[in-house]
């Protein structure tokens, strides 16, 4: 069995992530940015408020952001760019960063293209069908909408469907990219298929495809889980040999699942909340989840929790608690021994059911909307 501890060694691909992530080594090897304060004030020029993802540092790093918001200060316009790979059902965790997606979106006044790599899904997941990975980049997109975003300035490409968009530009790039650049960045086997190896040039492609839309080259910017990474250093090597910026990218953490340590994995059902999950079983997962709290009360009430390991609290702190002051006392309550688990369960349950409820019949109504978003070509 894979037990899942602190000593397994640290994994981050865009395919696997395992073992405790160090964030800050993360910066060192990626060789990206951290979010500095000095960039925070950057960004406070031209929003309302700095976002609680943002002020908690969920989002931590960053390449280039600063180049797009000095070019926006000169009034360059950038556009947004983010996806999600369509292995199966969006869980709460999926969601995190696309809801700081839509604040940027409305703070800059910009448009966002969403990739859904039904492509990619299909090529690297071995049992999964093509119709399954289409199947669920529709589905998937449900829940997109149902988070607020408009068809008039959020273009989701589907790649399977949208290829004939796409496959210039991808051709474009992958001529420009070597088997060793791509081996390197990606770590292919003799093993992995050759659906695999070209495909990295796809998800380049909506970086530069509001030009080919519309004629207007401009950056664009990618929120992202930091595995996504290894893709915009290749794609970043070659945007200026094709007349385009580099992509700028502000990356965030992963969303721990319910289970201990790792990040909140579909694979694991039990460990993370489904959009579509029934009051009863949030009920349930949210019961069983880990905290780290101490066998009884009575101990919990003497020795006090650890916050940094309770998912629950981390739940609070990515999405269940606007309010920084009350995430703040959590922590405190948990860690003096006054609060006891069962409360803080409690409370996140009815918090995560109202929210889901609520998308629940948002996710609904976003079938009527759905083709609204798709791209004409
Ligand atoms: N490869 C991503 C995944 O498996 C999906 C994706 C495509 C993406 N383009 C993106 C994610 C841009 C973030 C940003 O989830």
């Amino acid at each position: 069995m894979d037990v899942m501890n602190s000593e397994e060694e640290m994994i981050v691909t865009p395919w696997e992530v395992r073992g405790k992530v160090d964030y800050e080594r993360l910066i060192q090897e990626f060789g990206t940015q951290p979010l500095t304060e000095d960039l925070l004030k950057k960004i406070k020029k031209h929003v309302k408020e700095l976002h609680p993802q943002l002020r908690r540092r969920l989002f931590f790093s960053h390449r280039d952001l600063d180049t797009i918001l000095d070019l926006y200060e000169e009034g360059k316009k950038f556009i947004l760019y983010t996806g999600r790979g369509p292995s199966g059902p969006v869980h709460v965790g999926h969601l995190v960063p696309w809801i700081f997606t839509k604040y940027l979106q409305e703070s800059f006044k910009t448009r966002l293209y969403f990739q859904m790599t039904d492509d990619e899904k299909f090529v690297i997941e071995p049992n999964l069908q093509l119709s399954d990975t289409t199947g669920h980049a529709y589905d998937n997109a449900l829940d997109l909408i149902a988070l607020g975003f408009k068809p008039k300035n959020t273009f989701i490409i589907f790649d399977v469907k949208d290829i004939g968009l796409l496959y210039d530009i991808a051709l474009e790039v992958a001529k420009r990219v070597t088997y060793s650049t791509a081996r390197a960045a990606f770590g292919f086997q003799d093993s992995t298929n050759i659906g695999w190896i070209f495909w990295p040039a796809i998800q380049a492609v909506p970086c530069f495809i509001h030009a080919k839309l519309t004629g207007e080259n401009v950056p664009s910017l990618i929120p992202a889980a930091i595995d996504q990474d290894p893709y915009w250093r290749i794609t970043r090597d070659i945007a200026p040999k094709l007349g385009y910026y580099k992509p700028a990218q502000i990356h965030c953490r992963f969303v721990p699942g319910l289970g201990e340590g790792g990040k909140m994995s579909a694979r694991e059902p039990d460990t993370c909340i489904f959009t579509t999950d029934t009051p009863e079983i949030i009920k349930k997962k949210i019961w069983n989840a880990f905290t780290g709290g101490r066998p009884t009360a009575r101990e919990q009430k003497k020795l006090g929790g650890e916050p940094e390991m309770c998912t629950v609290y981390q739940y609070f702190l990515y999405l269940f608690e606007e309010d920084d002051g009350k995430v703040l006392e959590l922590a405190k309550e948990c860690s003096s021994g006054k609060a006891v688990c069962g409360n803080c369960k409690e409370k996140l349950t009815e918090r995560a059911t109202k929210f889901l409820l609520q998308h629940q019949k948002r996710r609904e109504r976003a079938k009527d909307t759905v083709e609204d978003f798709f791209i004409e070509h």
